[in-house]
């Protein structure tokens, strides 16, 4: 018991470490990208501070103190591309600002209070596309010297005190395609304010709470539109008016929780027969007389939302509604799937019903006319069911996409979704799932590619649980814990050979089979995040090359040389946030990781934790020189001629006794 006890301590004297800890000088504001883009924001800072280089493009600035902007404020960074200038209390911006600044094409001013603008304050940049003037007190647009900003693409001017939007004459809108006027007071619109964005087609128009009271009748015309967002809005009857004849992609009509608010009725909705509209949302509304008369404007729509509208049932006899394509129901008050309806949307390809707000039954067949369904969403909707999905899911032949996460347990037999041969992805994450061993509920999806599985509670040691799923590619385990801590030679992953995207993360690992990953000859990317593995378990991925590995949060400590090998074959490691050892007995992976630190994401959070007068210092700042020190050459001589000594007496003694008994 001695002998081990004391070459420890002979080796403890002869590499005793001499370590070194570099750590890069502070520096002002945060460098993203090398000379590009920096970080400044809320350093108290009144004037750019000359550590930045002249070649910085993006800059974030926010939250200093800036009262007055001029030619020199910025004069030395001519090349900057995004400048962000929240809330520095400006009020101040003087001729010429931005005089040299020829490619800055986005900046932000939100939240200053703006009293003065120069005329000639955005003369030079010619390539502007992106100007934020939210919450900067701005009551008339003529206070925004626009007149040589052709580029313009998008302005922002929401939470001022606005309340026309008539555009001034010299108004650039040849490639005007955003403009937000939310939370303004824009109470009316007539004809000539919406002349006033000349040639601009396809526009997004924002006018979310702004509490519109009327519209010249027609005033939106012939025009076309990509959105238009009157949330908020008390009377719609009055939007439609205004929306006479004009087309529009989508159309947000949405109202608020906070807002005291009319019903709306089926009369108020029949002024979108005279709109062209593909996409409307009536989010959070109540329905004064919900019936099939209220989808009778409907008919040419393709998407149709009415999340949050208190439903708990569509109504039958819904006619003509054979355009829509997306249905969201989310956030209503269903019992039972059947209370959607389905019949009356033949040609729905998406459906989401997610966040019901009671417990909803999936009944039989409730979705059986709706062949075409590619996407359906049921998740967080309190679902439970003994023996989910075969008949909830009836003649769903074509659907590609489930979400049943968030749930309620569900019992899931053999071969649980053959109703939907065709699907690619299933989520069935946070959801408890009951699965009677060895059966392979999943069997027989043949073109599933996305399998979420993740916080599932699955016995991972039914070694069929993922039997006939020939292409899936991405499977999310996290959160399963594994039997014994363990993942054995023999294991789940035998039927899977072509996954590429594995996640273990959160499984209560404490080791695996060096074998375990055999089969696994296509994989990319591995998580192992969140464990409790040792280095030693790196040995299961010797057969694998180029895959980005994350073991970060686990219990490595030391990585041995022969494991080195394996991890230089991967292409990129997350290995922070572990226990790990930076002492001598460490010295070849500490070597090997400085000479492979682009392979590491995340160095600045790959720490020591040994020896303690190294805790927290990053692992690449480590300098750690494991020679023989004096005092170990001393002991070793001394060790040597002690060991010589003891050997001479030994063969002495030796000869003697040989001699004695001849
Ligand atoms: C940043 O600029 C410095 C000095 O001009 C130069 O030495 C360095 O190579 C540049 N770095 C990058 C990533 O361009
Ligand atoms: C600005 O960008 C141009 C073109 O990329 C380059 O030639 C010039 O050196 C840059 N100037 C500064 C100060 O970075
Ligand atoms: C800034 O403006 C002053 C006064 O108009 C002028 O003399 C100076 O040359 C300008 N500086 C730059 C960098 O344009
Ligand atoms: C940055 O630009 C300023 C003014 O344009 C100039 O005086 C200074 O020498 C430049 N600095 C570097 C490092 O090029
Ligand atoms: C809408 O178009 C129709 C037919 O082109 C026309 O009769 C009607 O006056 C227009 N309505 C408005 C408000 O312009
Ligand atoms: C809504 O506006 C229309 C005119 O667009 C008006 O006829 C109707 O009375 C208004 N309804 C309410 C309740 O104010
Ligand atoms: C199943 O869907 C198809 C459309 O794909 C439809 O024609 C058929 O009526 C549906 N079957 C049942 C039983 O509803
Ligand atoms: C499924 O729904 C959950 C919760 O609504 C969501 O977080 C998740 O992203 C969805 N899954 C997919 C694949 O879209
Ligand atoms: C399940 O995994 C898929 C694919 O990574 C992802 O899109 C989805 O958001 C995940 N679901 C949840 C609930 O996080
Ligand atoms: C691995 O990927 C290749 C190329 O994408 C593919 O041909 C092969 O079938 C995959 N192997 C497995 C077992 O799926
Ligand atoms: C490394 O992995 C951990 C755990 O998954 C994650 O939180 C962290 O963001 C990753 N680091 C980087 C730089 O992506």
């Amino acid at each position: 018991m001695m002998a081990p006890d004391i070459s420890r301590f002979l080796l403890a004297v002869l590499f005793s470490a001499s370590c070194r800890v570099i750590i890069a000088s502070d520096q002002i504001c945060i460098e993203k990208e090398a000379n590009k883009t920096y970080n400044c924001e809320n350093f108290g800072l009144s004037e750019i501070p000359d550590t930045l280089p002249n070649t910085t493009e993006s800059l974030e600035f926010s939250f200093n103190f800036l009262p007055a902007i001029q030619n020199r404020t910025f004069s030395r960074l001519i090349n900057l591309t995004f400048l962000d200038l929240t809330r520095c209390q400006i009020s101040w911006i003087h001729e010429d600002t931005f005089q040299g600044h020829r490619q800055l094409s986005t900046l932000v001013l939100t939240g200053n209070p703006l009293i003065f603008m120069a005329e000639t304050s955005l003369n030079g940049p010619k390539s502007l596309k992106h100007l934020f003037l939210i919450q900067t007190g701005i009551s008339d647009l003529k206070f925004i010297p626009v007149h040589n900003l052709e580029n313009l693409e998008s302005l922002y001017l929401g939470n001022n005190h606005i309340s026309s939007m008539k555009l001034p004459k010299a108004f650039p809108t040849r490639n005007l395609q955003v403009l937000d006027f939310q939370n303004n007071a824009i109470h009316y619109f007539s004809r000539e304010d919406v002349r006033s964005l000349g040639q601009a087609t396809h526009l997004s128009l924002n006018f979310n709470s702004n509490d519109i009271k009327a519209i010249e009748p027609g005033a939106f015309g012939s025009t076309v539109f990509q959105s238009l967002n009157f949330g908020g809005t008390f009377n719609l009857s009055v939007i439609f008016d205004g929306l006479q004849n004009s087309t529009t992609q989508s159309l947000w009509l949405g109202t608020f929780e906070d807002m005291y608010d009319q019903d709306v009725s089926s009369d108020m909705l029949r002024g979108l027969c005279e709109v062209s509209v593909e996409s409307l949302n009536l989010q959070k509304h109540h329905f004064s007389d919900f019936s099939s008369t209220t989808f009778r404007c409907f008919t040419r729509l393709q998407e149709l939302d009415l999340t949050a509208t208190h439903l708990s049932e569509l109504p039958s006899g819904i006619e003509g509604m054979n355009s829509l394509k997306k249905l969201v129901l989310n956030a209503n008050n269903f019992d039972q799937l059947c209370q959607v309806n389905a019949a009356s949307f033949p040609s729905l390809t998406h459906l989401s019903i997610k966040g019901n707000m009671k417990k909803l039954q999936l009944g039989v067949g409730c979705l059986e006319k709706l062949g075409n369904l590619r996407k359906l969403d049921l998740s967080h909707s309190d679902i439970e069911a003994s023996d989910c999905c075969n008949l909830p899911l009836r003649n769903l032949s074509h659907l590609q996409s489930l979400n049943l996460s968030y749930n309620e347990p569900l019992g899931l037999q053999h071969q649980a979704f053959k109703e939907c041969p065709q699907l690619e992805l299933l989520d069935l994450a946070f959801t408890r799932l009951r699965v009677n061993p060895p059966q392979s509920p999943f069997q027989n999806l043949l073109f599933l590619q996305v399998l979420n599985l993740s916080h599932c509670f699955l016995d991972t040691s039914n070694q069929q649980l993922l039997a006939g799923l020939p292409v899936l590619r991405h499977l999310n385990l996290r959160g399963n814990p594994f039997r014994d801590g363990t993942i054995p030679k023999t294991n789940l992953f035998q039927t899977v050979g072509s996954l590429e995207v594995l996640i273990l993360s959160s499984c209560a690992l404490l080791s695996i089979d060096q074998q375990a990953f055999h089969s696994l000859r296509n994989i990319s990317h591995v998580d192992l995040s969140h464990n409790s593995l040792t280095g030693d378990s790196m040995a299961s991925l010797r057969h694998l090359k180029g895959i980005y590995l994350n073991v970060a949060a686990n219990n490595i400590r030391i990585i041995p040389p022969r494991l080195l090998p394996i991890l230089s074959q991967q292409s990129t490691i997350n290995l922070s946030h572990n226990p790990l050892d930076c002492t001598c007995s460490n010295i070849h992976f500490l070597t090997w990781f400085k000479e492979n630190l682009h392979r590491f994401e995340g160095p600045e959070d790959t720490l020591c934790t040994n020896p303690p007068s190294l805790r927290g210092v990053k692992l690449s700042d480590v300098q750690l020189s494991c020679g023989i020190t004096a005092l170990g050459i001393f002991f070793l001589i001394v060790f040597l001629f002690l060991f010589t000594v003891l050997l001479i007496f030994a063969v002495k003694y030796l000869l003697r006794w040989k001699y004695q008994h001849i």
